[in-house]
């Protein structure tokens, strides 16, 4: 367990869970959490993101794979005294929600490097598929049925995927996307995509 710095809140980060990089702060910066948002953090991790949104929001929820990573989540909103309208589940995407279940607001910051030989401990934070992409393909696909009319997605996605084919799915699913923030890194740019939901779509994706 260690501790990051984060001047605003009591933050910890536990052994095997993704401390919060240059990628968690490009997404925390580039999404505009309103007051009356429902939200919901995919791949919540140390939970820095969905702690940001409980300060903005009253409903808030987060979901993670790695029950490590739901716990780590839940114990800094409690650190924090920001969990009474949170809830923090573990699930594959958003697999565990009832279809009828709808977000004005979700983000995700994916895994999302190709799969290869070595392992780290991490790589369930950092592994995306086969090409990288395959995790960001289907929450897009998951998550725009779980969007409310005029919802907005943000998603991090990153050069070392394919950028057009990730575009072209959520443009596919009824979104009308932009790429709000960029960063160029040591070897990869990594970009924030805003995908809105368009009111006349009316196809659900699951
Ligand atoms: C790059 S980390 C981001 C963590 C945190 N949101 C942040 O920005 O610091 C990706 C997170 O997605 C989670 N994850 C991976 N596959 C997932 C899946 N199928 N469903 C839900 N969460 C998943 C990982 O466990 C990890 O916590």
């Amino acid at each position: 367990m260690r501790t990051v710095n984060d001047e605003r809140h009591n933050f910890t980060v536990f052994s095997g869970v993704y401390s919060p990089s240059e990628d968690t702060y490009l997404l925390l910066d580039a999404i505009d959490i309103r007051p009356d948002d429902a939200f919901l953090e995919v791949g919540c991790g140390a939970g820095l993101i969905t702690l940001n949104a409980a300060v903005k929001t009253h409903s808030v929820m987060g979901i993670d794979s790695s029950l490590e990573a739901a716990r780590n989540t839940l114990e800094n909103l409690r650190r924090n005294d920001l969990y009474k309208n949170c809830h923090v589940i573990e699930s594959d995407l958003l697999g565990a929600l009832a279809p009828t279940v709808k977000f004005s607001l979700i983000v995700f910051n994916p895994p999302y490097l190709p799969q290869d030989d070595e392992y780290t401990g991490l790589d369930h934070a950092l592994i995306g598929g086969q090409t990288g992409k395959e995790l960001t393909l289907r929450f897009v696909r998951q998550a725009v049925g779980h969007l409310a009319s005029k919802g907005r997605m943000f998603l991090v996605v990153s050069s070392l995927s394919d950028l057009d084919s990730i575009r072209e799915a959520m443009t596919e699913c009824g979104l009308s996307v932009d790429v709000v923030s960029e960063r160029s890194l040591f070897f990869e740019k990594i970009q924030v995509l805003r995908g809105i939901l368009q009111e006349d779509h009316k196809e659900t994706v699951l």
